[in-house]
Formats: C-alpha cells, structure tokens, sequence
C-alpha cells in the first residue's frame, strides 16, 4: 500500500488520474471498476480533462461499476447507472454498452448480483479499481460484519451510511434505499490496480483503520491491506488520525523524487 497526503483536491484528483493514465496507456483494453459518491468527483473531471487534451481515450475499455441501490426506478437521478454516466462515462469516449452496473432493479437482485460477479470474470477481471471509503469503513457497499472474501451479492446499508447518503435524497434518511447490490470484497481484492480517495474529518477514523488497524470485518476496508497495488489519496483532514503520518509524507516524497 502507498499512502499519499497531499493538501488539495486538484493535486490529489492529478495523482489519482496518474495512476489510470498509466493503467490505460499500457492497455487500451483496460477494465475499469468505478465508485460512484463525492470522492472521485475531482477525478473524474481530471480525466475527463486528459482525454479532451488527448492523453487518454476509453474507446477500448469497459467498465463495471462497484455497487448500486435496489429498488430505485430506471432513471432515478441518484441511481448509481445515472451518476457514473452523468459524472464520468457520458463526458468520455466510452462505449455506453461497456458501461456496467449493478441492475439494482432485476426481479430477483440475488441472480442479478450472480451475473454481474461472472460478467467481470469474464471480462478477465478489473484492471483499475478506483474507490472511496464510507465513514464505517465500507468499500463498495460492504458494511462491516460481512465476508472478507464475498463474491457480488445483495447486502443491507447500515443506518450510518443511510444517514451519510441521505444528503442525496433530499436529506431525508427514509428516502434512502434500505439494500444493494455491490461488489464483494473477494471481487474487489482480485483487480489488479487500485486507488482509494478519502477527503474530510469524517472519513478519518475509517482511514486510520484500513491504513494501520487489524484486518477485521469491523473495519471491511481493511481488507485492503492485503491488495498487491493500492494507492490511497487523502487530504490532510482524512489523514488526521494516521498515527505514521510523518512517515508516509517521508515515503511519498521519496517516491515522488525517483519517479
Ligand atoms: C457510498 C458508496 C461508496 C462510496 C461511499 C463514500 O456509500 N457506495 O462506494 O465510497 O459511499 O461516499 P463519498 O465519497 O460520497 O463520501
């Protein structure tokens, strides 16, 4: 794992889209795995920008998104299908029939998750996971209790992430879909590349325990610790219960100057 604290969005939303560039640059077929919430807004349009400049097209690649709700209707806004389109996929060259989601409104949502974990396997897998951290340490839709090794399943959102997400849907916590469909975390650990981006005070503990506590499904993030290639982006405010602070601004530094 390669930790970078860095001071701001611009600078932290570059260092990620480094990491896709490269990913992409060495194989236009890339796989992409996507994360819908705030935290890869600023990526997004750092490479939305590159591909607009040229330095990378998506015309090859494919893409499979990390989760979605169950039970909203086709074409409701906060539906993660039309968040990654609006925020990302549409302002590319990706093809729309290489966009994959979750199809959080399939009748049965169980055979739905089934198909997608075999769909991505059959695409030989995600070469770029790009992901956020929910404020109990939930990647994707993992909430803390589940397997470390789940395959994409249906799973229950705890009150906590339901209130973070409320802000979406008008504030209003009961408007918040109850479950989803999401990638496990057994799916999530087999991408080849990953970059995680965390900003803010309340995202801190949960950064502090999937850079430094025990593996454990209390914390699910810390599943990662265990990933061959995870860069974790975070401001100054997410990492401020890192304990090794001070060494990983030592570390990135040096990696940044050989680079
Ligand atoms: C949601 C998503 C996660 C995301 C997390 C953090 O619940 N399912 O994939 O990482 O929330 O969201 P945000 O980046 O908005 O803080």
């Amino acid at each position: 794992m390669k930790v970078a604290i860095l001071s701001d969005e611009k600078i932290m939303a570059s260092v990620a889209a480094d990491t896709v560039e490269a990913v992409c640059t060495a194989n236009p077929h890339a796989v992409l795995g996507l994360a819908t919430g705030s935290s890869p807004l600023a990526l997004y349009r750092e490479l939305i920008e590159r591909h607009r400049a040229g330095r990378i097209d998506f015309a090859q690649s494919r893409s499979f998104n990390l989760d979605e709700y169950v039970g909203l209707p086709a074409g409701h806004p906060e539906s993660y299908i039309e968040f990654i389109r609006r925020n990302f996929t549409d302002l590319v060259d990706l093809p729309a029939a290489e966009v994959h989601v979750p199809e959080g409104n399939a009748s049965d949502p169980h055979a739905a998750a089934a198909a997608y974990d075999r769909a991505i396997r059959d695409a030989d897998g995600i070469d770029i996971q790009v992901l956020g951290i929910g404020s109990d340490g939930h990647i994707g839709f993992n909430e803390p209790g589940g397997s470390l090794a789940s395959r994409t399943h249906v799973g229950f959102l705890t009150e906590q992430t339901r209130r973070d997400n409320a802000r979406f849907f008008d504030g209003d916590v009961e408007k918040v879909p109850t479950h989803c469909i999401t990638q496990g975390l057994g799916t999530i650990m087999e991408s080849r590349h990953a970059v995680l981006l965390a900003t803010g005070e309340n995202k801190a503990e949960a950064v502090h325990q999937l850079v430094e506590g025990g593996i454990s499904a209390r914390w699910p993030a810390t599943v990662l610790q265990s990933h061959p290639d995870l860069l974790v982006v975070l401001d100054e405010a997410a990492a401020s219960q890192l304990e090794l602070a001070d060494f990983y601004r030592e570390v990135w530094s040096e990696e940044t100057r050989t680079r």
